[in-house]
């Protein structure tokens, strides 16, 4: 029975106080595990569709013991950790509630009444909903026909009120890079008072070549430049809501200043100190990624379809038909896919899911009610 939760805290309250003499205290350990059963294949929100390690279950489950007090050196040693693993000093580190936090932190730092961001178009929108709701200008660029980002058509709408431009690299929703050079170049050219947050949330699975290098890993020596992460895609804590940016400590402390107080739980500070422990996972899950990105391309190369090249864990395609049919179709056969993204309104974007989830996706492609060779290039 589906209940309000504020009827539900009621009912149990009363139920409490009637119950109190007789019964012994409920014992919470024994708490039935959630777990979605509800028959939908998510290929929707590029979360990692196997999950955390188990070395990072054990830190979740050991760490529970400790949910009725409030984190408090906690935070300081996870900060410490991510300093220490890229080299940094702690001052220079920020924790989110997830990497969405730190965008917002940012957005409500640099941006305001009178101030633009610049961004790519399509990319991800938490930055711009939050520069929406800090009164900002939002200036969108659309991609170029390699969809990359387009910097030369950013450069020329940058001006002495952009205070800061977006670069999510690789890019959410076309899995698509931009090339370093050409973004050290742009950054180079900005006006002095503009700042740039490179998210890289899918750095992971970008892997190394002349055209992708982290901005983490190899950084500018830029007050300007803030660099996000997340937990959320290959550690597999998307429900944990984590991330972290990577600044000067001017900048951080600019942005701190918009940070919630006690933003991060202690049962994901441990699962985080874990996660980042386990390196091997995370090289498991790297090349398990690139496995079912190939299978991917094999079974789309098979149909003679063309997706635009994967440097993450989703890739996009055109169907050349409207998205939001073919999103409907997959969500009759219970699979749901990323939403449609203006101006690509016949593209689908689609999440990599686990072998078997990849096979009811293909399922569903094969019984599209429309004639197969419009989809193709
Ligand atoms: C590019 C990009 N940045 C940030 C996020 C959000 O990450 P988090 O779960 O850390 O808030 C996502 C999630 O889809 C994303 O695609």
């Amino acid at each position: 029975m589906i209940t309000s939760r504020r009827l539900f805290l009621r009912s149990a309250g009363a139920g409490a106080v009637a119950g109190m003499a007789a019964r012994p205290l409920t014992d919470f350990s024994s708490a039935a595990t959630f777990k979605q059963d509800d028959g939908l294949v998510r290929l929707d929100n590029n979360e990692n569709a196997y999950g955390p390690s188990k070395k990072v279950l054990d830190a979740i489950h050991s760490s529970v013991g400790c949910v009725n007090r409030y984190p408090l050196m906690e935070p300081n040693s996870l900060t410490e950790r991510i300093a220490d693993l890229h080299g940094r000093k702690p001052e220079q580190i920020l924790l989110g509630c997830g990497s969405t936090d730190i965008l917002r932190m940012a957005a409500f730092a640099f941006l305001g009444k009178g101030k633009q961001l610049i961004q790519a178009s399509p990319t991800f929108e938490a930055i711009e909903d939050y520069a929406r709701s800090a009164s900002s200008e939002v200036i969108s660029v659309g991609l170029t026909l390699t969809f990359s980002h387009d910097l030369d058509g950013m450069q020329a709408r940058a001006g002495s009120l952009t205070t800061l431009v977006y670069i999510c690299n690789p890019n959410n929703p076309t899995a698509s890079l931009t090339p370093r050079k050409d973004l050290e170049d742009f950054i180079a050219k900005l006006p002095a008072s503009t700042f740039v947050v490179i998210d890289e949330a899918y750095h992971h699975y970008a892997g190394q070549s002349g055209m992708y290098a982290s901005f983490i890993d190899h950084p500018l020596d830029n007050e300007r430049v803030i660099v996000t992460r997340t937990f959320s895609e290959v550690y597999g804590l998307a429900g944990m809501r984590l991330g972290y940016a990577m600044a000067s400590p001017n900048t951080v402390q600019k942005m701190r200043q918009f940070a919630s107080q006690d933003n991060i739980n202690t049962v994901v500070i441990q699962a985080a100190l874990a996660a980042l422990e386990d390196t091997e996972s995370v090289n498991d899950s790297i090349r398990r990624n690139m496995d079912d990105r190939q299978e991917f391309f094999n079974q789309a190369m098979a149909r003679a379809l063309k997706p635009i090249d994967s440097h993450a864990n989703f890739v996009m395609m055109n169907t050349f038909h409207p998205a939001e049919e073919v999103i409907q179709h997959f969500h009759e056969n219970k699979i749901l896919i990323g939403r449609s993204f203006s101006p690509m309104r016949t593209y689908i974007r689609i999440s990599l899911g686990r072998p078997e989830e990849m096979q009811r996706f293909w399922q569903a492609w094969d019984m599209l009610p429309y004639p197969k060779h419009t989809m193709h290039h």
